[in-house]
């Protein structure tokens, strides 16, 4: 069995957890993490008392402990929007994920590499946005390597992760796509409300620790809603990371 397919599966029955098993394993979560916290720094209090553990390896510590998210935006690159949200992620030190549409890709090469030279992950959204299953499977085939090809010309890197438009996947998707399929868990549904109060109020009342959510880097109510989104989920202390660390830790 394909990774691509371990990976599909493990994301819907994520999503498809009921409330209350969320709240157990949460509840769980929490008294090991307790229990944990209280011998580990017990042990790491003497460490440091012995001058073998320096503060800084204390500090990282306490920082894997944070809530993790992924800021995903779908549809770019855009030749004004996409350098605006690269900015508004720059000033939070944030990394977030692209999926990028291989005839945009083609239009602004030069934002795909500032993309990548900001240390985001790009991704690939195939080529124009089709719904790949109603497609032949050689036309859907087509439709993602010929982004990836374009993706790999201008960053040197071939994308491993794959979101079809509208999450449909191909069926049949087997031709040489070995790809991870990424999903999301937040619609935020930006693109259509275009309405930067209620892009954030989606979020803040759905968002939930190791979330995807989904957002288009198209829009400047998107860009103003990701720099509030990124303010006030820090401060409940989550971080941000990019779609692998969420898929993979
Ligand atoms: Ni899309």
């Amino acid at each position: 069995m394909s990774g691509k397919k371990n990976w599909r599966r493990a994301g819907r029955s994520r999503a498809k957890l009921h409330f209350w098993e969320k709240c157990l394993v949460f509840d769980l979560f929490c008294v090991c993490l307790a229990a944990g916290a209280v011998m580990s720094g017990v042990g790491k209090a003497k460490l440091l008392d012995q001058g073998v553990m320096p503060a800084a390896q204390v500090q990282e510590d306490t920082q894997a402990e944070k809530k993790k998210v992924a800021l995903t935006f779908d549809d770019g690159p855009h030749p004004q929007y996409t350098p605006e949200m690269l900015a508004i992620l720059k000033e939070h030190d944030v990394k977030a994920t692209f999926f990028l549409l291989g005839e945009e890709v083609e239009k602004y090469p030069e934002v795909v590499k500032e993309i990548q030279e900001e240390g985001h992950v790009i991704g690939n959204h195939s080529y124009k946005h089709e719904q790949l299953s109603k497609l032949t499977m050689e036309q859907a085939c087509a439709q993602v390597n010929r982004t990836n090809k374009l993706i790999f010309d201008i960053t040197g890197v071939y994308p491993s992760y794959l979101r079809p438009p509208f999450g449909d996947w191909h069926e049949k998707l087997d031709c040489e796509v070995n790809m991870v399929e990424v999903l999301w868990d937040v619609d935020t549904l930006d693109w259509s409300s275009q309405n930067h109060a209620g892009i954030v109020n989606k979020v803040l009342k759905n968002v939930q620790e190791n979330d995807i959510i989904l957002m288009h880097d198209g829009y400047e109510t998107s860009v103003t809603a990701a720099g509030e989104i990124i303010e006030t989920l820090e401060k409940q202390g989550y971080e941000f990371v990019t779609v692998d660390e969420i898929l993979f830790d």
